[in-house]
């Protein structure tokens, strides 16, 4: 059936079909938190972020929110139906029995916390003790989609107790040096352990059938294990990317943008063994354009490869951040047309177009891209 606005339907198996329903973040109240074991492991070592912590300065969150409301207003003009979180307080703690922390982070990006898979969204156990609570942001919009479609399936993954067993002390010394760094990437050895399972849902690509899973800080063997086991009918495939020296959520390193196109970071290629599902059915990697930028905006978590973290509308249109010109031109080239989006001023709240929805409803069905 026909999707409509009058009617809540969530379902979405992809990261290209036809977007007609979003989740697009807020940048209310939102915190640089203080120091927590897996934080700090990506926190590049250069950033003007070490050392402090607290409610990010009113002019910045009052832009983030600016370009973030222009993006809904465009994505409504379009014909989308656009949804927004509703801010909690993030200067409160975040306390539990086994952990506390004096801040929480936000209500972005929404791409972290929701992982919709078919007709289910699933808020991930995520890995940061400042972002446990970050999943009730959006009860209002769950306990809704909950209340409008019956077969609409609300899921939360086990939350996980992070407990400092569930961190590699390696990880926390000041200075590892960027060497060491691209060293530990390459051989596995990241901030968490295998203590329990942990995963963000950024760090997941849906392709139909198949789900694409980047084990990093932010995901752990155990964490791809337990998605494995939830999402019995799909197949779960786990990726590296060795040159990525802050190994966090995929989609500024791996981006697919229509059925067998997908672009990829230059300096995180994907190794060659786990390349073998993509040639076998002819799909093209290619290496994103260069950044236009060569440093990210102040107070960013990110790395300027922000760019090619672009939004798929439908499979032969995308989003693109508009200062980013060699993306641009580089998607012009590959036959899409381009939505440039002033985005640039908002990063700093945790990451671009990708980064900042989560999808409710794409047209489409699950189908099988890797027969
Ligand atoms: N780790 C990426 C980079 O700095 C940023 C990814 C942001 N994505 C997200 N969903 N928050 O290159």
């Amino acid at each position: 059936m026909a999707w409509s606005a009058d009617k809540t339907e969530v379902k979405s198996w992809n990261e290209w079909d036809t977007l007609r329903h979003v989740i697009v973040g807020r940048a209310d109240d939102c915190h640089i938190p203080p120091e927590e074991p897996a934080l700090d492991a990506k926190v590049p070592e250069d950033s003007d972020m070490r050392g402090q912590w607290g409610r990010r300065p009113q002019e910045t969150i009052d832009r983030a929110n600016e370009l973030l409301n222009n993006f809904a207003t465009m994505l409504e003009k379009r014909g989308l139906r656009v949804d927004r979180p509703h801010s909690i307080d993030h200067s409160l703690p975040a306390t539990t029995p086994d952990f506390h922390t004096d801040s929480q982070f936000g209500c972005m990006p929404p791409r972290d916390v929701l992982l919709t898979v078919g007709r289910e969204m699933l808020e991930a156990t995520m890995s940061y003790r400042c972002r446990w609570f970050e999943y009730l942001n959006y009860r209002p919009l769950m306990q809704q989609y909950f209340n409008e479609d019956p077969l609409f399936r609300h899921e939360s993954a086990p939350k996980p107790r992070l407990t400092d067993a569930d961190y590699h002390p390696d990880y926390l010394s000041e200075k590892i040096g960027v060497e060491k760094r691209l060293q530990w990437a390459a051989e596995k050895f990241f901030v968490t352990t295998e203590e329990e399972p942990l995963f963000d849902a950024a760090d997941v690509l849906r392709f139909g059938r198949d789900l694409v899973v980047q084990h990093g800080f932010t995901t752990n063997l155990k964490g791809i294990e337990w998605l494995r086991r939830h999402f019995p009918d799909h197949r779960v495939h786990t990726v590296n990317f060795p040159g990525d020296p802050y190994p966090i959520h995929i989609d500024a390193t791996f981006t697919p943008l229509r059925p067998g196109l997908i672009l990829n970071n230059p300096q995180r290629r994907l190794p060659e063994d786990q390349r073998k599902m993509f040639e076998t059915n002819d799909w093209e990697i290619v290496d994103a354009a260069q950044p236009a930028h060569n440093a990210p905006p102040p107070l960013c978590y990110s790395s300027t490869w922000l760019s090619m973290n672009v939004l798929v509308l439908d499979p032969k249109t995308v989003c693109v951040e508009a200062s980013e010109v060699y993306q641009m031109e580089q998607m012009d080239k590959l036959g899409m047309n381009v939505i440039p989006v002033d985005l640039r001023d908002a990063y700093a709240f945790g990451g671009g177009l990708h980064c900042c929805t989560a999808d409710v409803y794409r047209d489409g069905d699950c189908e099988d891209y890797f027969p």
